[in-house]
This record gives C-alpha cells, structure tokens and sequence, in this order.
C-alpha cells in the first residue's frame, strides 16, 4: 500500500472533522453545517463506513485529504504531512520525488526575502533611514520589529533579486512567481525598492506575500503597494497579524479589526493582543469566513472617515452571514495608530465601551436625518432594512426592527412588510435557479441513490438495467457511473461499492459519493424499496419511448415513398405508444 493510502487507513475521518466542526450523528452518518458555504440546516454529511463527506449545499466532498485542503486552504502535499503526522505515519519520500508545490515554493522564498529585509533594516547602512523612521517617528522598538518580522527593501534595482538568485540558488521563475521581482525585456528587477516591508502572513504561518510602506510621504508612488495576484497571495484573503493574534482571539473570544499595519503594531505594543488589519478594504466573505473559526465577536475599529464608514457598512452582511456578532469601537481621532499613540487609556476605554453595530447604526442615521419627514424616513429605513434584515438571530432582528419602528415613529407592521418586500424579491431570484433542474435529472440522480444504498446493489443495479437499456442519461456522471458498474459486474467481479469506487474515475466520485450518502426517503421493507426502484426506472424509460417517437415521426415526414419502410415505423410507434399508455 502507499503512503498516501497508508495515512489515509490510519485517520477517522469523523474524528478529523469534528476536531474542526461539531458533527452530529444521523443514521448512519453525521451530519453539521457546512463550513464552506452559508447555511441554516445542515446539509454536510461525513460518512464513517466510506470515510468520505459530502456537502449537498454546494457539493463539495471528498476524502480526509482533500477535506483538509479546503478547510485549510493548503496544497495536497501539506494536507498529507498534517495527517500523516496524526497518524504517526513516517514519510519515506525523498524531496524530489515528491517535488514541493508551487506555493511552498513562494513560501520559501518569502521566508528569506523576509530575513534579508529584516536584516538591511537593523544591519545595514542602507536601512538606516527607515529604522530611524520607525523608532523615532512611529514609535517601533527593536523587538516590534522582530516580533512583525518588519524589514527594508533597498534603494538599488535588483538587490534582492540579486542575493535569491546569486547566494540562494533560487532561480528567476521563482522569485517572478513568489511576486517578489518582475521580468521585463529579459531582465530582472526588484518589485518592492525603498519601502518599509511588512511580511503578510497566513494563520499557519506562512508568509504568502508583501506590503510595503514608503518612507517619506512626498516621495513617488502609493504609500503602499502590495504583492500583486500570485498563486500563494490573494488580496482579501487573509489579515495582516492573524498569526500573531490568532491564540490572544481565541483567548479572549472577540478579534479586534482594524486598517492598517500600524494599527494593529501600536494596539499589540500596549498589549491588545487580538488585533488584526484588514489591510484598507472591506471585508470578504473568505476572510469573514476565517475569523469565524477563532471567535464568535467581532469588534470593528475603522479610521473614522468616511472610507472607513463605507468598508464597515459593506462588511455587516458578510460578517453577519456567519452569525458572528459584531461591534464597533467609537473614536476620538483618525485612527487607532493616532489615539493609541496619544493616549493608550482612552483607547482601551473606547474597546470597553464597544457598541453593536445595529445600535450604531441606527443612532447615526437618525442624528443625521430628519425622522419626522417622509424622506428621512425613507433615507433611514433604506440604509438600515437590508442590514437587520440579514440579521441571523431572529430576536435580536426583532429587536431593532421594534428599535427603529420606535425611532422614525413609523409601524411595526409597516417596516415588517417593507423588509418581506425586499426578501421576497431575493427569494426569487434563488427559487429561479433551483427550478433549472428537471424532472428527469432529479429522477437519474434519485435512481442511482436508491442503488448504491440498497441492501443489494448488485440485484437493484439489474433489475433497473434491465428496464434501462439503451437509455441516455442526461446527467454525464451518472450515465458513466451507470456504464462503470456495468463493466465492473460484466467482468465478473465480486459486486462491492468499496472496490468500485476505488477503481471509479477520478472526477466521478464526487457524484458517486453524493448519491451514497444523500438522504432516502423510510421503505417499509425492501419490497417497497424494490417497487421503487422498478417505478423510477420505468418513469425514465418514458423518456425514452418519447425520445424515440419524436425521432420516429420526423423520420415519417421524410420518407413517404417507400410504403414498407413507413409501415415498419407506424408498427414501431404503435408499439410504443402501447408501451407508454401501459404504464
Ligand atoms: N493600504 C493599502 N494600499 C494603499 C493604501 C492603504 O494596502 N494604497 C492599506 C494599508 O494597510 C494601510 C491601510 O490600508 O495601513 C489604511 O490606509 P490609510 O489609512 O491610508 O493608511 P494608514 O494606516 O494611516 O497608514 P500609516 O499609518 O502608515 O500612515
Ligand atoms: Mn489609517
């Protein structure tokens, strides 16, 4: 056996899974709310006999593996350490025949980048400038620095480029993959020239890419630039200092969340310890998503501008989404770097005295509008409706729709009709797109369910080819999986799904895997299972026999000459309109 098949035998795959998530058991299998998409009933089921899950949401599934990866966001290769490490499994693979991805590449060669930044910074006569600039006018010491990983790219063209490729043996593809130089008419160069260098990096600890402050506000170009799209760094998709809060957050069950790097460095300094910076933009639902599995509060503190009230307002649903509770942290100055620097007490008081993000809201829509005029009214209950409404506690949703109602002088009744109105209208975009499958997909998908999980597969799988034959699935999957079992079985195998699925190809199982383990509907016994079966069937071939006569009777149209050959396909249509009207 191999290794990866090895770790895999070793792990339990309900065990791996609920050390992430709550599972509870039902039937056979378990079942909890996906992690990967938003959902208010459980449609994600972890199967303990195949050891695979399933998500009937939005139909991601797989094995342990291929869990670990999505819920980690790592590469295979990684996910097999992890689990192999669980399982106390050896890995015997030398590096190169098992040659290390992509992203670990980058990784590696941003851990150096970081050190050789960070040494120009406290070393080097060329990062003297910026050293000063930290410690005396942003109030860095040494040991910030270090604890951030903090460092300076050089002034020249291709200094770093230089040292990866010349003292490193990285070659240029890696450092143009990593972000950290580009090519241009065949030469190299260095991306980040005489900025501050901020290493981002990922909650596991991997530094996936750059952000670089200049050193003199007067000089060219952005305060800050990032590193661009790579295969490692995606904008919005993580937090600068998570994996430096990430124990803190958990610790204390609430995440501070603010814009920028300094932010989060000066907060850190006067021991807050759970912040992190979402980097001057809104928040994603991946990044919603990765906080809400380090703690169920989040405390919004924004630069109190109008940027900042704009990227809070756009982030409420995304959070919310995740039934994540929210607050916000009022201040009394630009932002936190600012207050925090002129008075650290104040702005711990301002944490102490967070308040919900509803409450807020509402308080500054009414300070700023006419409650008593009809447009004011309007203005209030269009800014802040959509928001209660995606509320995901029903009683705190009452909560402010009584708040507001009380506020704008205007109904209960009123804003709950207003608010059903605006859902209602959601509703059916989504009823739209769940109606584009048919009868007939429903059916083959149902059909092969009813297979896989019947007490006799092999017997089941007969009686319903039988019936079948000739059919075309409109579902791809389900026809290749339909002409699988029947190869497997012809060849005169012992009929057993475990083997099947082994062999089954690779880009099938997510199908086979879902008809496994998808809810049925309670037999009284197996007779009545049977009855279905042939019943489903049978409801497939009529589809069929249409298929057939609409292709017969065109054909009729074409051909009026030959008496006998019009004759042979009346006689066909015949039959199987007899065929049809029987059933
Ligand atoms: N930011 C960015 N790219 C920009 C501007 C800003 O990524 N071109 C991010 C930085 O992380 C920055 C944050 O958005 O820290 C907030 O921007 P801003 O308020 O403009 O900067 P400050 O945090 O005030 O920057 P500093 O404290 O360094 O002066
Ligand atoms: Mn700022």
């Amino acid at each position: 056996m191999d290794q990866v098949s090895q770790v895999r035998e070793k792990i339990d795959i309900v065990g791996l899974i609920s050390s992430y998530i709550p599972l509870k058991k039902s039937g056979r299998n378990f079942t909890t709310n996906c992690p990967f998409h938003n959902e208010k009933t459980p449609s994600f089921v972890v199967s303990p006999e195949r050891q695979i899950w399933h998500c009937f949401g939005c139909g991601r599934g797989g094995d342990a593996y291929s869990f670990l990866m999505e819920y980690e966001n790592i590469e295979f290769i990684e996910a097999l350490r992890t689990l192999a490490k669980k399982a106390g499994v050896n890995l015997k693979f030398t590096s190169d025949a098992f040659s290390s991805s992509k992203k670990e590449k980058i990784f590696e060669v941003n851990k150096i980048a970081s050190l050789f930044y960070n040494f120009i910074l406290l070393k080097h006569q060329s990062g003297k400038q910026a050293l000063e600039y930290l410690i005396k006018k942003r109030g860095l010491t040494s040991r910030l620095i270090n604890t951030f990983g903090i460092g300076f790219s050089p002034t020249g063209r291709r200094d770093l480029s230089n040292y990866l490729i010349n003292k490193k043996n990285f070659s240029k593809k890696d450092l143009v993959d990593a972000g950290l130089s580009y090519e241009k008419d065949g030469e190299i160069f260095d991306f980040f020239k005489r900025r501050i260098m901020f290493p981002l990096i990922d909650h596991r600890g991997n530094i996936i890419g750059f952000s670089g402050r200049k050193i003199t506000d007067d000089s060219f170009g952005p305060k800050y630039i990032n590193t661009k799209e790579t295969e490692a760094y995606h904008k919005g998709s993580t937090f600068f200092g998570l994996n430096i809060a990430k124990d803190e957050i958990k610790k204390q069950g609430a995440t501070l969340v603010v814009e920028g790097e300094f932010d989060v460095i000066s907060a850190f300094s006067q021991g807050i310890k759970n912040t992190v910076a979402l980097k001057g933009t809104a928040f994603t639902e991946a990044q919603a998503l990765l906080l809400s599995r380090f703690s169920p509060k989040i405390l919004l503190c924004f630069d109190q501008d109008e940027a900042g009230f704009t990227a809070l307002k756009k982030s409420i649903p995304i959070i919310e989404k995740r039934g994540l509770s929210i607050s916000v942290v009022i201040l009394d100055g630009k932002d936190p770097d600012e207050v925090i620097k002129k008075d650290p007490v104040v702005f711990k008081k301002a944490i102490k005295n967070d308040i919900e993000v509803y409450d807020f809201l509402l308080d500054k829509l009414i300070k700023e509008n006419d409650t008593q005029e009809a447009s004011g009214k309007r203005k209030i209950t269009d800014d802040i409706l959509p928001l209660i409404s995606g509320i995901q506690n029903e009683i705190v949703k009452e909560h402010y729709l009584k708040k507001l109602s009380k506020s704008i002088d205007t109904s209960y009744e009123s804003l709950l009709r207003q608010l059903n109105k605006k859902e209602d209208e959601k509703k059916e975009k989504v009823f739209k797109k769940i109606q584009v499958r048919d009868r007939r997909e429903i059916l083959e998908e149902y059909l092969l369910a009813l297979i896989l999980q019947s007490e006799n597969p092999r017997d089941s799988f007969t009686k319903s080819k039988d019936i079948l034959s000739s059919y075309e699935f409109r579902i791809l999957s389900v026809g290749k999986i339909f002409a699988e079992i029947s190869n497997f079985s012809k060849e005169g195998n012992r009929f057993n799904l475990k083997s099947m699925s082994a062999i089954l190809l690779k880009e099938l199982l997510p199908s086979f895997d879902k008809c496994f383990l998808v809810p049925l509907p309670k037999f009284e016994n197996y007779t009545k299972y049977e009855e279905e079966i042939i019943r489903v069937s049978k409801e497939l071939r009529i589809f069929l026999l249409k298929e057939k006569v609409k292709k017969i009777s065109t054909e009729l149209k074409g051909k009026n000459t030959d008496i006998l050959e019009i004759e042979k396909i009346r006689e066909e249509i015949t039959n199987i309109t007899m065929q049809l009207s029987s059933q």
